[in-house]
């Protein structure tokens, strides 16, 4: 049997992405904005950014892959690429679910940098600092938390648990 502890209601997440939502708003004001979300954990939260987003904002998506199971491998694999057109000169803001090892996020900024964009800036949902492998800080981050791993909202375990409207931990009993 698994019990899941919620960590972050949808009310506490919804708050959040509403403060981000502005603060971005108040960085770029009516300056265009390409959110680039990247798939697949980070489609719910990019989705509530971009509904909050009072300005002009885009959406781009780019799927890379790093994690089996509870475990990233460091290993990075591009699975959709970004259309560098819709890049270039662009202000980019890379839209992340969580930043772990930060294998994925180093990866995501030298790729869209090689893009040339007018400027780019990351923004992830949750934070794992404790566990960060490479010295890397995402520019804005909704919670930072504990060395756990977390479903819901977007975030998986092996597929399972994305459609969670919530945060939570699994705890197996
Ligand atoms: P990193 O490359 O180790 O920073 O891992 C980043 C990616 O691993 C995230 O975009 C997630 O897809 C996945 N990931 C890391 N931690 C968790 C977690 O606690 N739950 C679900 N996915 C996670």
């Amino acid at each position: 049997m698994e019990k899941i502890n919620v960590l972050f209601s949808e009310e506490e997440i919804l708050k959040r992405v509403k403060e981000l939502a502005d603060i971005l708003y108040q960085k770029y004001g009516d300056e265009e904005v390409t959110f680039v979300c990247t798939l697949k954990g980070a489609v719910f939260f990019c989705c509530d950014l971009l509904k909050n987003y009072k300005g002009d904002g885009r959406m781009e998506f780019l799927r890379v892959s790093s994690y089996e199971g509870e475990s990233s491998t460091g290993k990075i694999n591009l699975k959709l690429p970004l259309n560098a057109e819709k890049i270039n000169g662009k202000n980019v803001v890379v839209v992340e679910d969580i930043v772990d090892t930060g294998y994925t996020l180093n990866y995501v900024r030298q790729y869209i940098k090689g893009m040339n964009p007018k400027s780019l800036i990351e923004c992830t949902l949750l934070d794992k600092k404790a566990r960060r492998v490479v010295d890397i800080e995402p520019t804005y981050s909704g919670f930072v938390i504990d060395d756990l791993f977390v479903i819901g909202y977007g975030l998986d375990y092996d597929q399972k648990y994305r459609n969670l409207p919530y945060i939570g931990v699994v705890v197996k009993e």
